[in-house]
């Protein structure tokens, strides 16, 4: 009987305590052996010996249950400790994203027009034909629309292909003047090295009050503002067309990458396109229903931006989505 006391104290789990249980107090336990052995006990001596079998047994569940509680505390306790949250500790910091390189240029070159006292407008991608082709001098069937690649949809909606629609709706929301820019997505069929089917572009529009502005002002707000993207680039106009500009000019910078030399990325000529512009033509205010006003447009390419800006290669790696080019812009 001793021993069973030692082993009850001995146990150091719940666990090993049920295992004790089981051999003391089970039906086939110590005490079960004990309690057995009442029958072969002389008559006149049962009555103590039973007696004191069940002070021990009555002893032992003493104990028994005393270690219970003790080793149940401590187990509560343990757990306890092992779930406690110190919220004293410093909170595990976490990752800080960055800009996408295309919205951080074009917030750039939002910056820049504000700055000069433009104001920011914006239009819906889904547009209809009037103000993504009509409205700006590009009748039905007229050939610069095939410049266009547009995706339909079967209603005769489509997806805008650039952002000059915007120039329409804001010609026919307001009255002159107006200077505004409007940066937006746009779309096209297209896919290879330098064309994607989904890019951003930043329009630009001003209208005043007749001989107010001309293509000096275009000229001179456009090589300003090269200046401030690229730095000391020499700026070139290029006679070019648009149907709803006239007349109209491609603008270049010489090659960021060669300094005029002449490389791949130039194709050679040391100049680098950047912008499409021009003086409003007479057909687009008609179709607003303007008089009596002139004005200047301009139009880019905001991936061609992000790329020239940061020297990336490849327009296509703009849009994979790959943690390894983001987390250098951070
Ligand atoms: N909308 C023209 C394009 O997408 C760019 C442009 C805008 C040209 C305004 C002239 C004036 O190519």
């Amino acid at each position: 009987m001793e021993n069973l006391s030692a082993k009850i104290e001995a146990a150091d789990s719940l666990e090993s305590l049920e295992q004790v249980r089981v051999e003391v107090f089970g039906k086939k336990g110590a005490l079960a052996a004990e309690f057995a052995k009442l029958k072969d006990v002389p008559g006149p001596e049962k009555k103590a010996f039973a007696a004191g079998l069940n002070t021990q047994k009555a002893d032992l569940q003493a104990l028994f249950d005393r270690r219970h509680a003790e080793l149940a505390e401590a187990a509560l306790e343990a757990q306890l400790k092992a779930e406690a949250i110190d919220v004293t500790l410093y909170a595990q910091a976490s990752e800080r994203g960055a800009l996408h390189p295309v919205m951080e240029t074009m917030d750039a070159i939002i910056d820049y027009f504000v700055a000069m006292n433009f104001a920011v407008e914006t239009g819906p991608m889904v547009e209809d034909d009037f103000h993504n082709f009509e409205a700006l001098n590009l009748p039905k069937f007229h050939p610069a629309r095939d410049m266009q690649d547009t995706f339909y949809f079967g209603d005769g909606s489509l997806l805008r292909t650039h952002t000059s629609p915007v120039q329409i709706r804001t010609m026919l929301a307001q009255k002159p003047p107006i200077r505004i820019i409007a940066p937006g997505t746009v779309f096209r069929r297209d896919y290879d090295l330098t064309h994607t089917p989904m890019f951003h572009q930043v329009e630009g529009l001003v209208v005043e009050e007749e001989g107010k502005v001309s293509f000096a002002n275009l000229k001179y707000i456009l090589t300003d503002f090269l200046h401030h993207m690229f730095g000391d680039v020499d700026v070139r106009f290029r006679p070019s067309f648009f149907p709803f500009t006239e007349p109209s000019a491609e603008v270049d910078i010489s090659c960021i990458f060669c300094e005029g030399e002449g490389c791949r990325v130039c194709s050679h000529t040391g100049w680098l396109e950047v912008l499409g512009s021009g003086v409003v033509d007479p057909n687009v205010f008609k179709a607003v229903g303007y008089e009596g006003v002139s004005g200047y447009a301009f139009g880019l390419g905001v991936e061609r931006f992000a790329m020239l800006m940061h020297k990336i290669p490849d327009l296509r790696s703009l849009f994979e989505g790959d943690i390894r080019l983001l987390e250098q812009f951070k």
